[in-house]
């Protein structure tokens, strides 16, 4: 299954696992300038990656320019709990070449390679302030299942999303239920402590995220029930 045709509204895209050391050199300068800001991959995760098969690369002229991650097993300082699970990474796209459907094209790819490895389950973190990885992670049937306060160090906080493939425990949508709990956040760089202490707060109260979208270029809103 080496490249994987994804197609999307009648566009198809050949995602490439990427097979070729020379490459990984690459990909890591592609992830260490996307989210060096933040938590880029560690040379040795990445390796990992790589040596599962789970690295993806999207090329044009022979050149990366976007690539994602799908670990499968357990490696360096990450457990894999569940062995149905896969942990997704680094879906990234070349700033010039977004928004023509390719991050989601590599996200789809995530997907194939974690189904075909006979994962039923699929987990990922976002920055609670990336708004527009967070709509296309909920367009795809992802659902943001918890905060996590500390997970990249103390108040280096992520959302747990996550997404079910096997077909006998598909998650519905939610039913549209009146949010209890609006909570609206600064999209970008900058952490939003504020926006950050009201999801901990509505997480630790028991509610769930029942809605999610982004109300202009740089805010969002999460509806929690
Ligand atoms: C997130 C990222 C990979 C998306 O890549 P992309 O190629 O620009 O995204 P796509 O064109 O495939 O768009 C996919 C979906 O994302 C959403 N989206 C993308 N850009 C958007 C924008 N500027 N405004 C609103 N929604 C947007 C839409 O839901 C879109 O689906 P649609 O076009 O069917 O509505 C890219 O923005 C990126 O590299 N960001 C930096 C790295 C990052 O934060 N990665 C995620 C880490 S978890």
């Amino acid at each position: 299954m080496n490249p994987l045709i994804i197609e999307i509204n009648n566009r198809q895209f050949q995602i490439e696992r990427c097979r070729n050391q020379a490459d990984l050199f690459f990909v890591q300068a592609l992830d260490d300038l996307v989210f060096g800001n933040h938590q880029d991959i560690s040379a040795e995760l990445l390796r990992a990656i790589f040596e599962q098969d789970g690295l993806l690369v999207y090329k044009i002229k022979n050149q990366i320019i976007g690539q994602s991650q799908c670990l499968f097993y357990s490696a360096c300082d990450i457990k894999i709990e569940e062995t149905n699970t896969a942990l997704f990474y680094g879906t990234a796209v070349l700033p010039e070449f977004r928004n023509q459907q390719i991050g989601k094209a590599l996200a789809l790819a995530q997907e194939k390679i974690a189904v075909a490895a006979g994962k039923t389950k699929a987990l990922l973190t976002v920055r609670p302030e990336n708004g527009i990885s967070l709509i296309m992670r909920y367009q795809l049937g992802f659902n943001i299942k918890n905060w996590l306060p500390d997970y990249y160090g103390v108040n280096n906080g992520r959302l747990l999303l996550e997404k079910c493939f096997d077909t006998n425990s598909i998650q519905k949508p939610e039913k549209k239920q009146k949010a209890v709990n609006q909570v609206s956040i600064q999209c970008g760089d900058d952490d939003d402590q504020k926006a950050r202490q009201q999801i901990a707060a509505c997480f630790s109260s028991g509610q769930r995220v029942t809605g999610f979208r982004l109300i202009s270029t740089s805010a969002a809103l999460f509806e929690f029930s």
